[in-house]
Formats: structure tokens, sequence, C-alpha cells
């Protein structure tokens, strides 16, 4: 891929569909999370071998806390065996883990799994995998309109202090670059609060498939569309 044309460094992907996948089959819907969380390891293998270097995936947003206790609890758990048993693999791929969201709604020995995740992937450099958990992008953003105003209010800076880059420094997302792709599976065509600022000039792609039936092969094809777009990030 030495013929780029676009800038390729961050795929952000809201991973839509688990639920229909197992419907469709006349199984629960955790059938399809968990089918799901398979299809998170082929991506990230995928996405590193092709060179990108941040993945963010939705993985729960602060909206899902209001789906039933049965599927919460599913979600929970396999995010508890990823952390502990998946995490190996990442590893030894020299991927580097992070997670953005409301951390505080979630259970104390998830939070400190991430935390010991982050910690014992840090030095890795090859890409860095993003896992939105709890995460909402307004909250963040009205997180970060309350960090700007606490420094204002101490006197640390004054309103022409608040420019972009400030801004961008007080979201979860503070140390990584925009997307330059969206995905999301399953046919809706929603952001749904996912990275509201961070996408404003990312090239959206909308795919049917489903997030279980996602692969590799769709991937390196929505990667190959994209290098036939114009970027002009409101330019003529
Ligand atoms: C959306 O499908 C998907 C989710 C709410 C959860 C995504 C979680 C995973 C892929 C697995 C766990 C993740 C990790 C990182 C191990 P949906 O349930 O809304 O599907 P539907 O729209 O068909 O109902």
């Amino acid at each position: 891929m030495t013929d780029k044309k676009n800038k390729l460094e961050h795929i952000a992907v809201i991973m839509d569909g688990n639920g229909r996948w197992a419907q469709k089959r006349g199984m629960p819907r955790t059938v399809g999370h968990k089918k799901g969380a398979e299809t998170v390891k082929e991506i990230t293998r995928a996405a590193g071998e092709l060179g990108i270097k941040y993945l963010t995936l939705y993985a729960f947003s602060t909206e899902n806390w209001q789906r039933s206790e049965d599927e919460v609890n599913a979600l929970m758990d396999l995010l508890r065996e990823y952390l502990k048993s998946d995490i190996k693999e990442l590893q030894e791929n020299g991927v580097r883990i992070i997670f953005i969201g409301e951390r505080d709604m979630l259970a104390t020995d998830i939070v400190e799994q991430m935390k010991k995740v982050e910690e014992e992937t840090i030095n890795n450099n090859k890409m860095v995998l993003c896992i939105a958990l709890s995460y909402g992008s307004r909250q963040e953003i009205v997180n970060a309109a309350r960090r700007i105003a606490v420094l204002f209010k101490r006197g640390d800076i004054e309103p022409e202090d608040i420019d972009i880059k400030m801004f961008s420094d007080m979201l979860y997302t503070k140390d990584i670059p925009d997307p330059d792709i969206l995905i999301r599976t399953s046919g809706e065509h929603r952001i749904s609060n996912y990275l509201l600022w961070q996408l404003a000039y990312a090239e959206m792609f909308f795919t049917d498939t489903l997030w279980p039936d996602f692969s590799r092969k769709e991937l390196e094809q929505i990667i190959q569309d994209y290098q036939t777009r114009e970027r002009r990030y409101g330019k003529v």
C-alpha cells in the first residue's frame, strides 16, 4: 500500500447487529455478542497487519446501560473474559490498549482489569486499540466544558485561550488523531453519540453486513474505496 492517496491512521467502528445476527438464527442476543467478540479479534489482527495505527471500537455506549439486566451482564462477562484471556495475543502483536468512557459506571473489578491492561501494554507501539466502553460523546464534551470552566474559575485561563486544540486536549481521545474512517455495520445510518467531535472530517462507510459477519475482506474493500475518495476538509 505504498501508493496511498489519503492519510490513513485511524479507523473507528460502530459494531452493530450482534442481536439481529443471533435472532435471525433463533438464538438469544447474547450469542450474537459472543460471535461479535470473535470478530473483534479478527478485525484487530487484520487492522494491525494492514498497518492501521489506531482502531477504535464502540463496545458499550452509555445508552446501552438501559438494555435488560441479562444482556448487560452478558456483555460485561464477555468483556471480563476478553480482558483476561485475549490480551495475550494483543501483547504479542505489539498492541497498546486504551479505554475511553465513563469508568465510574463500570464494576470495580472491570475498572481494575482495564487499568492493568492499559499499564501492561503501555509500551507497545505497533497499534493502539481504543475500546469505547460506557462511552457517550455528548457526556465527553460536557466533561471537557466542565474542566475548562474549572480552569477559568481558578484564573488559569482566559476565554481567548479556548480553541480547538485546547478543547480536543480535554477529551478522552486527547492523545490520538481524529478518525479518518468511520465504519458502521448492520445497515443503520447513524452516529449514535459516537466520537461526535472527533468525526468532524471522517469518511463514512455504512455496510449492511451484521458485525458478527464483518470480515477482513470487507475491511480491505472499505480501505480501497477510501483511497478513491477526495478529502477536502471543507476546502474547494
Ligand atoms: C451492537 O449490536 C453491539 C453492542 C451493543 C455490543 C458490541 C460488543 C461486542 C462486539 C462484543 C464485546 C466487545 C469486546 C471488545 C470484547 P446490537 O446488540 O445493538 O445489535 P442489534 O442492533 O442487532 O440489536
